[in-house]
């Protein structure tokens, strides 16, 4: 496949945890349209067999493989795609190597699958996991909530367009626009205000709720779209 590529300035995007099979999709979508993108992996050698594999697809993409310090240490958008049992210690391993113009994405839900009752979320005093991550972060390096309700499989087909809206919150209103305006360049998908970091609280509930929904109709595409906006 073959995709011609124009480069915007000042955009640059790493993934920790990127060489996962969602979150290099996230990469090549953000490749695809002319970023700089880095992968993260706790190993180099897996991030940069995701980097080649990525600009194998897309010839002239900006795309390296490094590791998830590395990364960070890169700046700007961070998306924090690793499990979120291992995310807090992931960002505590970045905490000196943050740059100024940074903001982390935390993609990730604090969910645990019962064979009985599906998918749990698990809160710590009812506060949202992106809530307890940001305790992770200096304070001058924002954190936001988003694209957490969107299944893989969705993100994972580069070739549809999403149909879907990704709805972000953030205290930080300008690392949250950063982030809306970024999101805005995959084909099919709007961003939506979803206020302050508190909502994230809901958008890990409906990231539950979908993966129930799903799995009840036998999808795999079912997402969400804020309609009357
Ligand atoms: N899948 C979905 O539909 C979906 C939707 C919304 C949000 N999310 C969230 O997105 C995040 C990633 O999901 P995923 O399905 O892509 O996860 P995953 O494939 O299990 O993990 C992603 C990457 O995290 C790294 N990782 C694994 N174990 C780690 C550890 N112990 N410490 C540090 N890094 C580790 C691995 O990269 P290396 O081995 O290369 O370091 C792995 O490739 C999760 O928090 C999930 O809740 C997923």
């Amino acid at each position: 496949m073959n995709i011609s590529l124009s480069i915007p300035s000042d955009t640059q995007v790493g993934i920790l945890g990127g060489s996962g099979i969602v979150n290099r999709t996230i990469a090549f979508r953000f490749a695809a349209s002319g970023w700089s993108v880095s992968i993260g992996s706790r190993d180099p050698a897996r991030a940069a067999q995701t980097a080649s594999g990525i600009a194998q697809s897309l010839p002239g993409a900006d795309v390296q493989g490094l590791t998830n310090g590395d990364v960070a240490a890169r700046g700007g958008l961070v998306f924090l795609c690793v499990p979120y049992d291992n995310a807090a210690a992931t960002l505590r391993s970045c905490r000196e190597l943050w740059q100024p113009d940074t903001v982390v994405v935390d993609t990730t839900v604090p969910l645990v699958f019962d064979p009985q009752r599906g998918a749990i979320i698990q809160t710590v005093d009812g506060n949202s996991g992106s809530e307890v991550l940001v305790r992770e972060l200096p304070e001058r390096v924002p954190l936001v909530a988003a694209f957490k309700t969107i299944p893989a499989h969705i993100l994972g087909d580069v070739h549809e367009p999403l149909d879907c809206d990704v709805i972000v919150c953030s205290d930080h209103p300008e690392a949250k626009a950063r982030v809306m305006k970024a999101a805005m360049q995959f084909s099919g998908l709007r961003a939506v205000d979803g206020g302050p970091l508190r909502h994230a609280r809901a958008l890990e509930a409906m990231c539950c709720m979908v993966i129930g929904i799903n799995r009840r109709h036998k999808a795999k595409g079912g997402r969400f779209r804020v309609v009357g906006l």
